[in-house]
């Protein structure tokens, strides 16, 4: 009987972790070297003391006293200076922008990575193209390429790098476009704090979280070669929302006055139950406290005019310097995994057998892009109206569906389209009789589509302006 390698079995013994090598004689010698290479990049240190830890609340919980509403800016309210200075950043290569798409689209019941998604109302295009050419619509503008980083992860890598090529890139220029991945995290056993295994030889991991942008970010080496390039800025938004206005130079202005390392964009909460964390003062920090760790109570709170205290909602839309991207990835500032009990199907060596858990059997571990908010010095929100900027794709049905997604879409069209003059024909409900859509390579803004729509435009049936 071939015997496992003596080096990793001692290591894996003095985590108690040696079941993992069970059934090593019957491995092929390709799935052992899949398994020795998929235990050198597991910190088991660290996940013996994530699980000696799996009850600690992430963060201590600060008292009610502590946390009080964040100051917030309108971003109607910047000045026509303060936005040439984000069109001189744009301008001189500063910014990048850094679109995150490591989930799939399991709660929309698509098997695909969610950017392959359609949800152009008319052209049907995919959340990739619909960024994609937002990106290009400032490249073109800024006579600039503007970096455009997309994270993935080990589940949908590959599909998204094809789709990209096949698409040929959307028109960005070749190079523009650089595609990194995130980390992964072995789910443990909740009861004994093992690893489990996906199959025999193979341990289960799932991607790290939104949080581990920033480190696969720093680790691949990318931001040294960004800021190498100039780059100074990065703008980060989720893959799932088609109506976010990318890098927008007020935005990227209103950052670079105030020195804040972090910005944030907020969108008002309309109810107190709403799925979106809350932006807020914790312990004089910045930070965000997530829909699910937020006190009913807390989240009904209303001021005297009966508006809710902590409504400052995140549509997850951030912009970092890389220096403080630099800082928090290097030292001891590194961000803190989040523990999530859930079902894992999973291999069980001593048994031999496949196992499918019906209660909560497995710890998984995920870093939040948010827990950085706090690691800044200085910070800076920034309010947008939420008609204009989220309408994020989760559900198949329902809230946050495809359906609203679109009609949100066409709803914001009709505006953009009545603000530049058109005549757009509108139901009692206040939509727009027909389906319409703006590419952004039409018009990235209102003042771009009045300059280009002709005079007396009328919309008579459905419209596609691309
Ligand atoms: C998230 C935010 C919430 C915010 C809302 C706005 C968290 C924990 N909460 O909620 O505060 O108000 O969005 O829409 O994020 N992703 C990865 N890799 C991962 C995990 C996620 O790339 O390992 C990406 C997904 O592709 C997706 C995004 O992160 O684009 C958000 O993840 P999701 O699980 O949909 O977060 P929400 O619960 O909707």
């Amino acid at each position: 009987m071939m015997q496992a390698p003596e080096d990793l079995l001692h290591r894996l013994r003095r985590y108690r972790q040696e079941h993992i090598l069970i059934g090593w004689d019957r491995l092929q010698p390709r799935e052992r070297d899949h398994l020795v290479q998929q235990l050198a990049g597991i910190d088991f240190a660290e996940l013996e003391q994530l699980f000696a830890r799996r009850n600690e609340p992430h963060t201590l919980l600060p008292t009610r006293e502590q946390i009080t509403p964040l100051p917030v800016e309108a971003a109607s309210q910047i000045s026509a200076e303060t936005v040439a200075r984000g069109d001189a950043a744009l301008r001189a290569g500063e910014v990048a922008v850094l679109l995150v798409a490591g989930g799939q689209g399991s709660r929309l019941g698509f098997d695909r990575p969610k950017g392959v998604f359609p949800v152009g109302p008319i052209s049907t295009a995919s959340l990739f193209r619909v960024h994609a050419e937002k990106v290009r619509a400032l490249s073109l503008r800024y006579g600039r390429a503007i970096p455009f980083l997309v994270m993935t992860s080990a589940a949908t890598h590959a599909d998204t790098e094809a789709y990209f090529a096949d698409h040929h890139f959307f028109g960005l220029a070749p190079g523009q476009v650089t595609f990194f991945q995130q980390g992964t995290m072995p789910a443990l056993d909740r009861e004994t704090g093992r690893v489990l295994l996906e199959k025999p030889g193979s341990v289960f991991v799932s991607p790290n979280g939104h949080g581990g942008t920033l480190t696969a970010l720093a680790d691949c080496g990318l931001l040294t070669e960004l800021k190498s390039r100039g780059v100074r800025h990065i703008f980060y938004l989720q893959v799932d929302n088609p109506l976010v206005q990318i890098a927008e130079p007020a935005y990227i202005g209103r950052h670079i006055e105030t020195y804040a390392e972090v910005s944030s964009k907020v969108v008002f909460k309309e109810c107190p139950d709403e799925k979106v964390g809350v932006l807020a003062m914790i312990a004089g920090r910045c930070g965000i406290i997530e829909y699910s760790d937020m006190p009913p109570e807390m989240a009904a709170e209303r001021d005297g005019t009966g508006t809710l205290v902590f409504r400052a909602g995140n549509p997850a839309i951030h912009l970092f310097t890389v220096e403080f991207l630099e800082r928090i990835t290097a030292g001891a500032d590194r961000l803190a995994y989040h523990v999530a009990r859930k079902k894992v199907p999973y291999f069980d060596p001593a048994t031999d057998q496949t196992v499918l858990p019906t209660l909560e059997n497995a710890l998984k571990f995920e870093l939040f892009v948010f827990d950085a908010l706090p690691l800044a010095d200085r910070t800076l929100a920034i309010s947008v109206d939420r008609e204009e900027e989220f309408a994020p794709v989760k559900n198949a049905v329902g809230v946050d569906s495809p359906e609203t997604c679109r009609q949100l879409q066409i709803n914001r069209a009709a505006r953009w389209l009545q603000a530049a003059g058109a005549d757009v024909p509108m139901t009692t409900e206040g939509h727009s009789v027909y389906p319409l859509e703006i590419s952004p390579l039409f018009a990235y803004d209102v003042a771009e589509l009045r300059a280009k729509l002709p005079p007396g435009f009328r919309v008579t049936g459905p419209t596609l302006l691309e």
